[in-house]
């Protein structure tokens, strides 16, 4: 495997060992030497793209209910750091238990001092409408990432499950890069191409153990490969044996670790 080396994008941040989608999760993992971030987005109910991956509170907060009913303002007081075993009791700590805004995951991205890929992931576009597309685009636009350049040091891809999301994103930003993410679907249906002009295939590691041809037909349609969540050793195996592009992960310096040693 000489010369071979994947990206390294922390899941979330690194959710093993740090509460999921905290700053201080995020900057962590661009401590230990990650590649990438990955991240997932969806709309509070004032229009703010926020960081958070259940459709509900109560897993990764100590709120209750929708995170699309509540504004920003009413999410801003609730604590994403608590639940956590890692959490340090009573301390205040901001960075692991505020919640974060797409706008300032992508500011201190931006002002980090190094490269770093960014992997947005839109959520449930059917329940949104077009809005989260549209935001983030708006967002990007801001930042100035809707238009990439090969020497940009901030590199965005949006991902999504939908391939109606990956089209809106096309339709809006046809610079950005995107990823088909897949779970149980069968890969690569037709000419084995991605919806959309993606041009990254996602799949998740359950269907990567399953379905041998998976990763060689992505391949040879001429697609990288990005897959999650790899958290195991022998799933790190599997995926490195296949010389996968990237490699999302909850245990970032697990990952890291041993990519030394190739
Ligand atoms: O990186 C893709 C992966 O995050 C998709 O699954 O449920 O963790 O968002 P989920
Ligand atoms: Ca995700």
């Amino acid at each position: 495997m000489t010369g071979y080396r994947p990206l390294v994008f922390a899941h979330r941040g690194g959710a093993d060992a740090l509460p999921e989608h905290t700053l201080g999760a995020y900057l962590r993992a661009l401590d230990e030497g990650v590649d990438g971030l990955e991240c997932d987005v969806r709309l509070t109910r004032d229009g703010h793209l926020v960081c958070f991956h259940d459709r509900r509170l109560s897993r990764t907060s100590n709120g209750k209910g929708l995170v699309s009913r509540r504004t920003l303002a009413e999410l801003d007081e609730l604590n994403y750091g608590s639940w956590h075993p890692a959490y340090p009791g009573d301390e205040e700590l901001p960075d692991l238990s505020r919640l974060l805004t797409l706008e300032r995951l992508l500011e201190a991205v931006r002002d980090c001092g190094r490269p770093v890929r960014l992997l947005i992931e839109t959520k449930h576009p059917s329940v949104y409408g077009a809005e989260v597309e549209r935001r983030l685009v708006m967002m990007l636009r801001r930042f100035g990432l809707a238009e990439p350049k090969p020497d940009d040091p901030v590199h965005v891809t949006v991902m999504s499950f939908a391939a109606l999301a990956l089209r809106r994103i096309r339709a809006q930003a046809p610079g950005v890069p995107t990823a088909y993410l897949m779970e149980l679907l069968p890969p690569l249906a037709g000419k084995g191409k991605l919806p959309f002009g993606s041009r990254i295939a996602g799949p998740g590691i359950d269907l990567v153990r399953n379905r041998h041809a998976l990763l060689p037909a992505i391949r040879a349609a001429g697609h990288r490969t990005y897959v999650w969540t790899v958290n195991e050793p022998d799933d790190l195996e599997l995926v490195l044996r296949h010389q996968v592009d990237g490699v999302i992960t909850d245990r970032p310096k697990f990952v890291l670790d041993r990519l030394e040693q190739l």
